[in-house]
């Protein structure tokens, strides 16, 4: 039976389906009782992203930290670390949250912060990863999930997946080829994080 509680707080900007099955697992698993890991709160930059409802919905806390309201990346990152803290985090997850993060950001959570990106890392960093597969004619795809350094979309690889590039693909059917993968590493990856730290 586990201790201390080891919280994650999961960042998110859109359709929160990756936090989604990240919270599920951990309630399927009982990841509370077998180490003291729960979810406890989602935040968001954005006040419309879908996610928000369905963490609701399954009772764990919500925040918005809107990005706009800040002059600066520094100030949004100072409030969004103020939110975050609250909750004492062992572990930041990054799912579908769409902002750089400033090196002060990465530097306070370094080795408790994680991201999924969309292509087979280090191919492909940034926006529109699933088109420019594509343009490069890669028969191959797919999903890594990685340590968060100060770089975007580097650091130590935890997990990845591939997919096929099927003719004939878009960006929008190889994307949903790539989600149902994430939804497959990310909550194995989590679960990876506190079983090597156990
Ligand atoms: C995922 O494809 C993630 O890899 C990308 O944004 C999407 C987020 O989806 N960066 P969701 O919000 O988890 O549904």
């Amino acid at each position: 039976m586990a201790t201390a509680q080891k919280n994650i707080v999961i960042l998110i900007s859109g359709g929160g389906s990756n936090m989604a099955v990240i919270a599920r697992t951990a309630e399927k698993e009982a990841w509370r009782s077998r180490w003291g890991v729960q979810v406890a709160a989602v935040i968001s930059n954005k006040a419309s992203a879908g996610g928000l409802e369905l963490a609701k919905g399954m009772g764990i806390a919500t925040a918005v930290v809107p990005h706009t309201a800040y002059a600066s990346r520094e100030a949004f990152d100072a409030e969004l670390m103020a939110q975050i803290d609250r909750h004492s985090p062992a572990l930041v997850v990054l799912a579908g949250f769409m902002r750089i993060l400033t090196p002060g950001f990465v530097a306070h959570y370094a080795g408790r912060l994680i991201n999924i990106h969309p292509s087979l890392l280090p191919a492909f960093p940034g926006l529109h990863t699933h088109q420019r597969a594509i343009d490069a004619g890669c028969t191959v795809a797919g999903v890594t999930v990685h340590q968060v350094t100060a770089e975007l979309d580097h650091g130590e690889t935890l997990a990845q997946a591939v997919v096929p590039v099927l003719p004939g693909d878009t960006a929008e059917t190889l994307a949903a080829r790539v989600l149902t993968q994430e939804h497959l590493i990310y909550p194995k990856a989590v679960r990876a994080f506190f079983e090597r730290a156990a």
